[in-house]
C-alpha cells in the first residue's frame, strides 16, 4: 500500500492475463481517489472480485466467494465503517442482473469495458446507490484511463480486446464484446513508460492478439508483425512475447517478425483445441488440421528453435474416440512443449450449449488424463533437452525457497536459481542443471577470470 493512500482496496482476480492486466489498471484508476492496494480483504474499504466466465461453475464460485467475504463487510459496518463490494469482469458482464438480485451485499457490478467509469460508479455507490454497468461504450476505456503505474521486469501491455471469431463453445465474444485494437502510438507510448518503470520484457496481450489491426494517426493499419518490430526498436525492451493468438490470424508479416526480430521470444502459445477436422468444424474454429500444421511449419521455417504450446478441449459434443486420437496424434506430430487442456463445459448462451450429442463425463475425464499424460511426457522431454545449456534468464521474483530467484527461459520454462535478490529484474546467463516435472533448476554461469 502506498504511503499517501488512505483507503484499502482488495482486488481478487480470476481468469486470463487480460483480467490481471485489467485489475492493475483498476488499481491505477482508483489510486487518485485515495485507494491503495492491500493483500487481504480484512478491513478493506473496497473489494473487487474480477471474475472469469470461461468454464463451468464460474457463477457459483463467485457467489461462494461473496458469501465468504460478506463477514468482513458485516464486521466493518458493525463498527460504523463502510466497505464497498464489487463484482467486475466476465461473470459480471454475463450475469449482472442475476447477481444484483441474488447478492444484495454487492454494491457495484460492472463489465470489462467500463473500468474507466469507475470514479463515477464509486461516487454513486458511496451515495448508497447500487450500480450495474454492463454497457459496451462507444469510446474505448483505453483512451480514458490514467497512465499505468506498477508492473515489474516482465510487464503486460494490452493492445487488443474482444473477439469476433465466435467459436461455438466460447463466451468471450459475449463478455468482452467485439474486436477492438488500440492505436500503435498509444501502445508504443505505454511500452516506453513500462521500460521507464523497469520493464525488460513486454508481453503484448489480447483475446485474439494477432487479429490486431491498429490504425495510426496517418490512417495506416498496422498488423501485429509491424507492431512487434516497432516495440523491438525501443532500446530498453529486451524480450517480447504475445498472447493469445489464433491460427487463422498468423499472417506473413507476423511469420517474418518471428524470423527477423531477435527480441521476439522463441515460444508461441497457439491454441488449436482439437486435431480432428470434424471437431474443428463443429467448434467453428475456421480452419482445419492441415492449415494448423502448415502454420506451425511456416513459423518454424522462419525461426527454427520455435517452441509451441496450445490449448485443448476434450469431450466437445460429438467427439468420438477417433476424433480424440486425431488430437493425440497432432500433439505428437507438432511436439508441443506444454499445453492447457480442459473438459468441455457448456456455457449458457453459446451455440454449443444447444448441442445434444454430449460426451459422457467419465469418457471426458479419461481423455483428459490421457492427453495430459502425453503433454507432461513431452514437457519433461523438452525440459530435459535444455539441461546443460546456458539460457538467458529474466529473474522476475523470489523463488519458493530461501535464497532462490524465479524466472523464465526464453522458451517460457519456469526456472529456479540460487541467486541474490538484487538480481531481480536482471537478465542473467544461467546453466540449466536439472529438469523436474514442473520446472527447471539452474546455476548462474560463472565468468572465468582471465
Ligand atoms: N482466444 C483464445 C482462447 C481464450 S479462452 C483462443 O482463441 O484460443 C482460453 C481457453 O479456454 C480456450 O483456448 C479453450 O481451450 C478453453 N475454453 C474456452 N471455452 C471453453 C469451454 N466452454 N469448455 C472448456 N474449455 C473452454
Ligand atoms: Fe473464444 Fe474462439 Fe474468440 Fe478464442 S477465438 S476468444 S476461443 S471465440
Ligand atoms: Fe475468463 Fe473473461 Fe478472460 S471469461 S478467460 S476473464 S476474457
Amino acid at each position: 500500500m502506498t504511503n499517501n493512500a488512505k483507503k484499502k482496496l482488495f482486488i481478487k482476480t480470476w481468469g486470463c492475463q487480460m483480467n490481471s492486466y485489467d485489475s492493475s489498471r483498476m488499481a491505477d484508476i482508483l489510486r487518485p481517489l485515495g485507494y491503495g492496494e492491500v493483500d487481504g480483504p480484512e478491513d478493506a474499504d473496497m473489494i473487487i472480485l474480477n471474475t472469469c466466465h470461461i468454464r463451468e461453475k464460474a457463477t457459483d464460485k463467485v457467489f461462494s466467494e461473496i458469501g465468504r467475504l460478506k463477514k468482513h463487510k458485516d464486521k466493518k459496518e458493525a463498527e460504523g465503517g463502510k466497505m464497498l463490494m464489487a463484482v467486475a469482469g466476465c461473470v459480471a458482464q454475463a450475469e449482472g442482473d442475476f447477481i444484483l438480485q441474488r447478492a444484495p451485499v454487492i454494491d457495484m457490478i460492472f463489465g470489462p469495458q467500463t473500468y474507466h467509469e469507475l470514479p463515477e460508479m464509486v461516487l454513486k455507490a458511496n451515495g448508497n446507490e447500487r450500480v450495474v454497468n454492463t454497457d459496451f461504450p462507444v469510446i474505448s476505456k483505453f483512451d480514458q484511463m490514467p497512465d499505468e503505474q506498477q508492473q515489474g521486469a516482465a510487464a503486460f501491455l494490452s493492445i487488443q480486446e474482444g473477439c469476433d471469431k465466435f467459436c461455438t463453445f466460447c463466451v468471450v465474444p459475449y463478455t468482452r464484446g467485439s474486436e477492438y485494437s488500440r492505436t500503435p502510438e498509444g501502445i508504443i507510448q505505454e511500452a516506453h513508460r513500462l521500460v521507464d518503470n523497469g520493464a525488460k520484457e513486454i508481453t503484448l496481450l489480447g483475446q485474439n492478439v494477432n487479429a490486431f489491426h491498429g490504425e495510426d494517426k496517418a490512417g495506416n493499419t498496422w498488423g501485429l508483425g509491424r507492431l512487434i518490430e516497432a516495440v523491438a526498436e525501443i532500446d530498453g525492451v529486451k524480450q517480447i512475447r504475445y498472447t493469445t493468438s489464433h491460427p487463422r490470424d498468423v499472417d506473413e508479416e507476423l511469420i517474418r517478425a518471428h524470423g527477423d526480430v531477435k527480441k521476439l521470444m522463441p515460444f508461441l502459445h497457439l491454441p488449436v483445441q482439437s486435431g480432428s477436422d470434424k471437431m474443428l468444424k463443429a467448434m467453428n474454429r475456421k480452419h482445419d488440421r492441415e492449415f494448423f500444421i502448415d502454420v506451425c511449419n511456416k513459423l518454424r521455417a522462419a525461426r527454427s528453435d520455435l517452441v509451441f504450446s496450445s490449448d485443448f478441449i476434450v469431450g466437445f459434443p460429438g467427439e468420438t474416440d477417433q476424433d480424440h486420437e486425431d488430437t493425440m496424434q497432432l500433439i505428437r506430430d507438432i511436439g508441443f512443449a506444454s499445453a492447457y487442456s480442459f473438459k468441455y463445459s457448456a456455457r449458457p448462451g453459446t451455440p454449443a450449449a444447444n448441442m445434444t450429442n454430449l460426451v459422457r463425463e467419465d469418457v471426458k475425464q479419461a481423455r483428459l488424463v490421457e492427453l495430459q499424460n502425453l503433454v507432461a511426457e513431452q514437457y519433461l522431454e523438452f525440459n530435459k533437452k535444455t539441461v546443460g545449456t546456458v539460457q538467458p534468464i529474466l529473474f522476475e521474483r523470489k523463488g519458493r525457497h530461501d535464497g532462490q530467484l524465479q524466472g523464465r527461459t526464453q522458451f517460457y520454462q519456469a526456472i529456479n536459481v540460487p541467486a541474490n535478490e538484487r538480481l531481480i529484474g536482471e537478465i542473467v546467463d544461467v546453466t540449466v542443471t536439472q529438469a523436474t516435472a514442473n520446472a527447471l533448476i539452474g546455476e548462474i554461469k560463472m565468468v572465468n577470470a582471465a
